[in-house]
């Protein structure tokens, strides 16, 4: 029996023949026994295609007026991660320090990058404006002044975006939502705080106020939801334009195009999604009269999520009875929670195969859970599995490349696991599998040292010292 692979869920170069699996032409089983387990598997041409896809929609729909994709880095970033994106076209989103850091050890053009964050350090900002990166978007009044500050001290007039709050529900897990009221991101349009927010860049000649930014949140079907942010973020160009008499000429729509991580998903292509939103942007232009800005996005999950599976060993299964007589069988594997804390957090559904070999085993009831020591370690609450599976058997999830190993832990001192990229039928490591020895390498032993109460004022909240990144 050869195992179907939906190509919506699995990575583009997976095949199937007589229980062998393989991604970029190398067996899941072969992997497994090179790398160990878990590791992260990923796909080259997968994540270089979908880079590119959403490159070109950007080109075709939106002509002169397209802006940059940048590729959002908290999806997951290393140095290799962010030279492909770079030779794909796009730019980078980061949205913290060490996510600039990455960008910087690999010489990642800093005319392509935007700064994110809602509470940016003072270290940050002064790496980011040190770098030059492109555009810093703006969260809040304090980080105006702060960002101004240090743009004026280092003599530099910084491109800022504002990141508005356009009040949209855009259908999503609530800790993934992020445009409507109630959220600690942006200014919000209705309340009036954006074009407070407005006058308040305005009076500094160290920011140069580029446009306005929005992201609705994450893992989201609906296009409406992107045309009705628009539509706002648009009303806002057009009031802004009546006030000053000159357009702004940048809009960033954000990310968070859904992807499919069970059958039953079904997310719009990259060409389908910015065809729509170009039918949005473009009406609405019009309607409020204003010339159509460069519109930027970014995408994240999109890019790198369908691109990587992660691959287990079953190390033991239990037949559990539950109250209402029927039983439950547990499968267990050897990562869970700290290379996928998803399910646990957001309650997302994952699929699962059986890798190593063919089964034509009946399907029973499982749950698929991890090694953690807690029962909200569940890689997937509800999953028919075949029922012969063994310790020993491999198992993948797909889709795990974004929010995966950028959200990994070390929960209960687990090592995280490699990123092993496959492409024409070769294998190599990109983050290397962590030990023990380099989790007991951060434990110091050092004498006590003094410290005042009296601290400086000066001396707070500048990023000097303690936690700062430099
Ligand atoms: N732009 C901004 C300003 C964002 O905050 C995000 C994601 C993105 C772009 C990229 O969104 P994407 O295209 O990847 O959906 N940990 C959660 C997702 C949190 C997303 C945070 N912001 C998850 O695992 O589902």
């Amino acid at each position: 029996m050869t195992q179907q692979f939906n190509p919506k869920i699995w990575p583009q170069t997976t095949t199937s023949e007589n229980g062998v699996i393989k991604i970029g032409g190398c067996s899941l089983s072969a992997l497994a026994q090179q790398f160990g387990t878990p590791a992260f598997i990923l796909d080259e041409t997968d994540f270089k295609a979908r880079a590119q896809s959403w490159f070109n929609a950007l080109q075709i729909h939106f002509g002169e007026n397209a802006g940059v994709v940048y590729y959002a880095a908290k999806a997951f970033i290393s140095k290799e991660i962010a030279k492909w994106v770079e030779q794909a076209g796009l730019g980078l989103d980061v949205c913290t320090g060490g996510e600039l850091a990455v960008a910087q050890a690999a010489g990642f053009p800093a005319a392509r990058i935007e700064m994110h964050g809602n509470n940016k350090s003072e270290s940050e900002i002064v790496a980011a404006i040190d770098y030059r990166v492109e555009t810093i978007v703006l969260d809040s009044l304090q980080e105006i002044e702060r960002v101004a500050r240090i743009a004026h001290q280092k003599a530099v007039v910084q491109k800022v975006l504002l990141r508005l709050t356009p009040g949209v529900e855009a259908h999503t897990h609530e800790a993934i939502s992020t445009a409507h009221e109630d959220v600690k991101f942006g200014f919000s349009i209705a309340s009036g705080a954006a074009w407070d927010a407005v006058l308040a860049v305005k009076k500094h000649e160290s920011l140069s106020l580029q446009g306005f930014h929005a992201h609705i949140g994450s893992q989201i079907f609906a296009s409406d939801a992107y045309a009705t942010s628009a539509e706002r973020l648009i009303e806002m160009l057009a009031k802004y334009q009546a006030q000053f008499g000159e357009a702004l000429p940048e809009l960033d729509l954000g990310g968070g195009y859904g992807i499919a991580y069970v059958d039953s998903d079904d997310p719009l292509s990259a060409e389908d999604a910015i065809a729509q939103l170009s039918i949005a942007v473009k009406d609405a232009c019009k309607r409020h009269g204003v010339k159509i800005p460069k519109i930027s996005i970014e995408p994240g999950r999109a890019i790198v999520g369908p691109a990587m599976v992660t691959l287990y060993e079953v190390g033991t299964t239990k037949d559990v009875k539950l109250e209402d007589g029927s039983s439950r069988w547990y499968v267990s594997v050897d990562g869970g929670m700290s290379d996928n804390l998803r399910t646990a957090l957001y309650d997302a559904q994952y699929s699962v195969s059986l890798v190593n070999r063919d089964s034509a085993a009946p399907l029973r009831a499982s749950r698929l859970v991890g090694k953690h020591c807690e029962t909200g370690d569940i890689v997937i609450k509800d999953v028919n599995l075949p029922s012969d599976i063994v310790p020993g058997d491999l198992l993948a999830t797909p889709a795990t490349g974004a929010y995966g190993r950028s959200m990994a832990s070390n929960y209960n001192h687990m090592t995280r696991p490699p990123v092993v990229v496959v492409s024409n039928k070769t294998a190599r490591t990109i983050i290397r599998r962590e030990t023990s020895a380099d989790l007991l390498a951060l434990e110091v032993e050092e004498a006590p040292i003094g410290i005042s109460a009296e601290i400086p004022a000066i001396g707070r909240g500048i990023g000097i010292g303690i936690e700062g990144v430099e």
